[in-house]
């Protein structure tokens, strides 16, 4: 189920039990608030409410991270979310704990704003006294790197080249930028790096330019001054909580370009002016950054301002596709499947050779990170007491590579050309065969061919009986 449809089916189920409505503009600021839970008093709803109008909502709720505001989510994706148990604080450190379903509000095709509906599910939790519930403090924001060289799991001599590059560089100031597909393990590096660093002890501040609008984020990049905008706090940038160790700007090339220059000014300068402030402030911050294209992609898109660009590239890490380096595969598999049966508490199974050579075949779009959930979805449906995963407990939707990887690494380049492209017919048949259950109806589909073409191809093949 996705999450409209979960959403809709909360709706239904859940109308009459909604405790509160909020909406924001599309720059977060609460532009209505309205609760209705007849477990508080009116006075105490009508409060709260009225306090929270004009705010922003990272002011109302300070315990949440930008990331993990649901309703920002909506403002920078335009798409519905619904979330189960979120924890949030308010200013008064007061803790609730709701279901929200948050969808947004659009106007000519633009996004305007964005509204929540949540039911408090606070006190249904037996196990916590209220009291309890209302005095904890807010959970402070994780500034830890957590993956050090050792995590990054690697066999092909790009990827040790890789590390080797992190080591000689972590000491240095220069700055770094990681590019790769989403998935390939940008973050991880970035991590690693930081933690090879003399800077280890101090923060590892992470930031996703991709995910909030420009005003939000500048707010939280640089910290503002009490006054600075209406219902704006004095609040420590996240470039000063950095203040000694490592600032990860990932997807930096989404960050709107006016932000960029700011940012260009804080590399140069290594001051930071928080909003309504005119006192500057020096840091001292390695920048680490991120993007999902390759550095000529960046420099002729215009994403990203080519003198922001010469500044955070001193240093560049290129993670290839894992499609480039399925030699990488049988490690990370190997890696993927002990962690996730330790976390399971159960035994560690082993993989075919043909679900192997499978996995070695795969496209892997989302890379590393969809190799794992592959491997983690495996062993959930694995039984107990088995101990091997077959073809058959990889999920259907996998695909296999695009044709033209064949001609950049021939398979055997020592037969004729025929016979080649036969031998590569046939392993093309055998995959989307595998991938579809031995369904040739299914497997036909996926290779966009009639079906009797494909029953012939698997008989001349002896793929199948005849
Ligand atoms: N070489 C590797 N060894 C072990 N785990 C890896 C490796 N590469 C990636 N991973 C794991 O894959 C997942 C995705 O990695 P990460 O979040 O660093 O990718 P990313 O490039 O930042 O992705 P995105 O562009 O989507 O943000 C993480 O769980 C990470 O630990
Ligand atoms: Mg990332």
């Amino acid at each position: 189920m996705d999450a409209k449809e979960q959403g809709l089916r909360w709706l239904q189920e859940n109308l009459m039990y909604i405790d509160s409505v909020t909406i924001v503009d599309n720059s977060g600021r609460i532009i209505a608030k309205q609760r209705f839970n007849p477990r508080y008093a009116r006075e105490e709803n009508r409060t709260h409410s009225k306090l929270a109008l004009g705010k922003n909502l990272l002011e109302v709720f300070p315990s949440l991270s930008p990331e993990e505001s649901t309703l920002l989510q909506v403002l920078s994706t335009g798409k519905i979310v619904y979330l189960e148990n979120q924890a949030v604080w308010n200013d008064q450190g007061k803790k609730t704990v709701c279901n929200n379903l948050n969808f947004p509000l659009i106007y000519r095709g633009k996004i305007v704003g964005a509204v929540e509906l949540s039911r408090d599910i606070t006190n249904m939790d037996a196990q916590v006294s209220p009291a309890a519930v209302q005095l904890s403090p807010p959970p402070p924001r994780n500034t830890t790197a957590r993956y050090t060289l050792d995590d990054i799991i690697a066999d092909t001599p790009q990827m040790l080249q890789l590390k080797q590059t992190i080591l000689k560089v972590a000491n240095s100031h220069s700055s770094v930028m990681i590019c790769g597909e989403t998935g390939t393990g940008k973050e991880l590096f970035a991590s690693a790096l930081h933690n090879a660093s003399y800077r280890k002890g101090k923060a590892f501040v992470a930031v996703n330019c991709a995910a909030l609008p420009e005003n939000i984020l500048e707010g939280l990049l640089f910290g503002s001054c009490k006054g600075a905008f209406t219902g704006a706090e004095n609040r420590k940038g996240l470039i000063q909580e950095a203040d000694g160790g490592t600032l990860y700007l990932d997807e930096i090339n989404s960050m709107p370009l006016n932000l960029q220059a700011k940012i260009l000014r804080v590399l140069q300068e290594k001051q930071v002016m928080p909003l309504g402030s005119a006192t500057p402030i020096s840091v001292d911050v390695r920048v680490i950054s991120s993007s999902n294209r390759s550095l000529e992609e960046l420099l002729n898109c215009g994403e990203l301002r080519a003198d922001l660009l010469y500044r955070l590239n001193t240093v560049t890490l290129t993670i290839p596709p894992l499609k480039k380096r399925t030699q990488d595969i049988p490690l990370l598999v190997n890696y993927f499947l002990h962690k996730h049966s330790q976390m399971l508490g159960r035994n560690c199974p082993k993989l075919t050779d043909d679900a192997l050579q499978f996995l070695m075949g795969c496209r892997w779009h989302g890379n590393v990170r969809e190799l794992e959930h592959t491997i983690e979805a495996a062993l959930n449906i694995l039984g107990e007491q088995e101990n091997t995963i077959s073809l058959e407990q990889l999920p259907a939707y996998l695909t296999i590579q695009d044709p033209p990887e064949v001609f950049e690494e021939p398979l055997v380049p020592e037969v004729s050309l025929t016979e080649a492209m036969a031998q590569y017919e046939k392993k093309l048949l055998t995959q989307a065969m595998a991938v579809s259950h031995g369904r040739i109806v299914d497997a036909a589909k996926r290779l966009k061919i009639p079906r009797t073409t494909l029953q012939y191809k698997l008989e001349k093949y002896c793929l199948i009986g005849k």
